[in-house]
């Protein structure tokens, strides 16, 4: 499913990833935890395309990305990649549903599909009730499952979320994580997670430690 191999970035004289590899198999929940400033943002950005790695190899659904021209590249991250970040990242002037249906959209699919799509997708996540609203009008825990929503809308190879649960309290922080593994079992969704939650990373199947640009060891 994801494949990467070899993979440095620096920035400037600050060499940031040291040498990466990495398997990830499809329906896995992988996490990557470590210290502050070892490189975990950067390599999730490298393997979900948004940042180029200086070299090595990146493997995703059996494309290699580093081939794609920038258009080409764009529409694969669309279809292929979800996203979800600590701050949900919602467009504000937009409902819950209309930000769902976005990356369909972008995606071709016509805007009657694409409606029905996301409502389908929000139902599924327990927000039917909330779809007509504006972000500003939901509670932090709703906001990021519309991200997730979002991020899973056009059924991506892998979803990669960096600090999901950062901004949220206890309770919301667990029903996202168990929403995770809800969407590994029902629709076999692989994902890669970046956090500093210890409880969420003894959950899942396996954790990436990461130090100083490397990987330390996995359990
Ligand atoms: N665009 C950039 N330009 C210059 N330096 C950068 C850039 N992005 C990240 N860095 C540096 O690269 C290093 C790794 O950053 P990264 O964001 O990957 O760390 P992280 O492991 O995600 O940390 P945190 O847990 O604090 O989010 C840090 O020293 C950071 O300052
Ligand atoms: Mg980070």
């Amino acid at each position: 499913m994801i494949e990467l191999q070899g993979i440095t970035k620096s920035f400037g004289t600050l060499q940031v990833l040291k040498g990466i590899d990495l398997m990830i198999e499809k329906g896995e929940v992988v996490s990557i935890v470590g210290p502050s400033g070892a490189g975990k943002t950067t390599l999730l950005q490298i393997m979900g395309t948004l940042d180029k790695a200086d070299a090595g190899t990146i493997l995703l659904n059996g494309t290699e990305v580093s081939r794609l021209k920038e258009k080409e590249l764009s529409a694969f991250r669309n279809r292929q990649i979800g996203f979800v970040f600590q701050f949900h990242q919602l467009l504000p002037e937009f409902t819950a549903l209309e930000n769902v249906m976005i990356p369909a959209l972008i995606a071709g699919t016509s805007s009657s599909e694409a409606m029905q799509k996301a409502k389908e997708t929000l139902t599924f996540l327990g927000l039917s009730g909330r779809a007509s609203h504006k972000p500003a009008e939901l509670s932090g825990g709703e906001k990021q499952r519309v991200a997730v929503a979002r991020a899973l809308i056009n059924n991506p190879a892998v979803i990669l979320a960096d600090e999901p649960s950062g901004s949220l309290d206890t309770r919301n922080k667990e029903e996202l994580h168990q929403l995770f593994f809800d969407l590994r079992d029902k629709l076999g969704q692989t994902f890669v997670i970046v956090t500093h939650d210890e409880s969420l990373a003894r959950l899942t199947d396996r954790t990436i430690h990461m130090v100083d640009g490397r990987i330390s060891s996995e359990v």
